[in-house]
């Protein structure tokens, strides 16, 4: 599925890519659907047409995240060979093959599935590195709990979380491990004070998300919906630069997983003390509708697209 101008997908034929030496050809068997993908086919923030193309997107077939079977290995790479199940990110994952760089891959546990080892990639280490970034904090508020970061990072928390989502989904973030649930339609962020809010998606003010805290607490903006299209961060840029003058940690996370968040991610779903939700799944010709679906902002955990 390919975007060669911005905003729209098209299926065509393509040659199955060259691998160079540091990297792994992949038979993609379920490649994850995230917000990010949708960004990257309308080329918004308009400031990320920098790297990704002014007129025209540079990198054409879209998708990241990615579970499948490697078809082949570059001559210098050593952690992997012909037949291994692996996950992770890769450029250009809604296709049949994609090539990936062998330091954005970790083998798939036995007892995962394609699909779930697909949700997993980027939502999943966004979660804990947002738990990484909060530290050993005892209560959270977890704005967007029900999500695809949300539902990871439910699970990855160590103290008592308090989930906010709507309340068709409170039984769902329940069984993740959410002590407590707010629904937000009816009572917002509550009245609660919280050593940590995570503020996964929604678009309110960095003041409202202050009066949830304690006063050292510290607040980590994982994403959220921005009102402005050329920067997209408006939000964390504004806590960031509040950052220095107030008692509160203030802190705007971006990020780009590593082999060691995926080593980590790998470890936990092995022992199953971290499941992935799955929401929908689509065939590759519907990769639209799976960025649609994602984009309506009602996900229940994540949607993955099936080959
Ligand atoms: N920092 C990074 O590096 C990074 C990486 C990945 C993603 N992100 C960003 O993280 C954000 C979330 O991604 P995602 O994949 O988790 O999204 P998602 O799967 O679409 O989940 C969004 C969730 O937010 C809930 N929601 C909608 N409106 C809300 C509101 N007003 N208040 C509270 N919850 C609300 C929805 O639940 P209900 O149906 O119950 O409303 C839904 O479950 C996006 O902005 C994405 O761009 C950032």
């Amino acid at each position: 599925m390919v975007h060669r101008t911005y905003g729209r997908l098209e299926l065509v034929e393509l040659p199955v890519p060259a691998v160079k030496d540091e990297q792994v050809l992949i038979r993609v068997k379920a490649a994850g659907v995230h917000p990010g993908d949708y960004y990257r086919m309308v080329g918004i923030p308009y400031a990320a047409r920098l790297g990704l193309g002014l007129t025209r997107p540079n990198q054409t077939i879209a998708g990241g995240d990615v579970a499948g079977v490697v078809e082949k290995v570059g001559a210098k790479v050593t952690r992997f060979e012909v037949g291994d199940e692996v996950f992770g990110t890769a450029e250009g994952s809604f296709a049949e093959f994609v090539v990936a760089k062998e330091k954005l891959l970790v083998h798939k546990p036995a007892n995962l599935g394609w699909e779930q080892a697909a949700a997993v990639p980027t939502s999943a280490a966004t979660a804990l590195r947002g738990v990484r970034a909060a530290g050993p904090a005892k209560k959270a508020l977890v704005i967007g709990a029900a999500g695809g970061v949300g539902t990871f990072l439910v699970q990855l928390h160590e103290g008592e979380v308090t989930a906010v989502c709507s309340g068709g989904k409170a039984d769902l973030v329940r069984q993740l491990g959410a002590a407590h649930v707010i629904d937000y339609t009816k009572d917002d962020l509550g009245t609660g004070r919280y050593d940590v809010v995570y503020d996964i998606f929604g678009n309110r003010d960095v003041s409202v998300l202050r009066r949830r805290l304690t006063p050292n607490g510290k607040l980590i903006i994982l994403g959220g919906m921005s009102k402005g299209k050329l920067l997209g961060v408006g939000r964390g840029l504004r806590a960031a630069a509040l950052n220095p003058f107030v008692k509160h940690q203030l802190k705007l996370l971006i990020v780009l997983p590593t082999t060691k968040d995926f080593e980590d991610l790998r470890d936990r779903l092995a022992d199953g003390t971290l499941v992935p939700v799955l929401d929908r799944t689509y065939p590759l010709t519907e990769a639209k509708q799976a960025i649609d679906h994602v984009m309506a902002g009602r996900a229940k955990g994540k949607s993955v697209i099936t080959l």
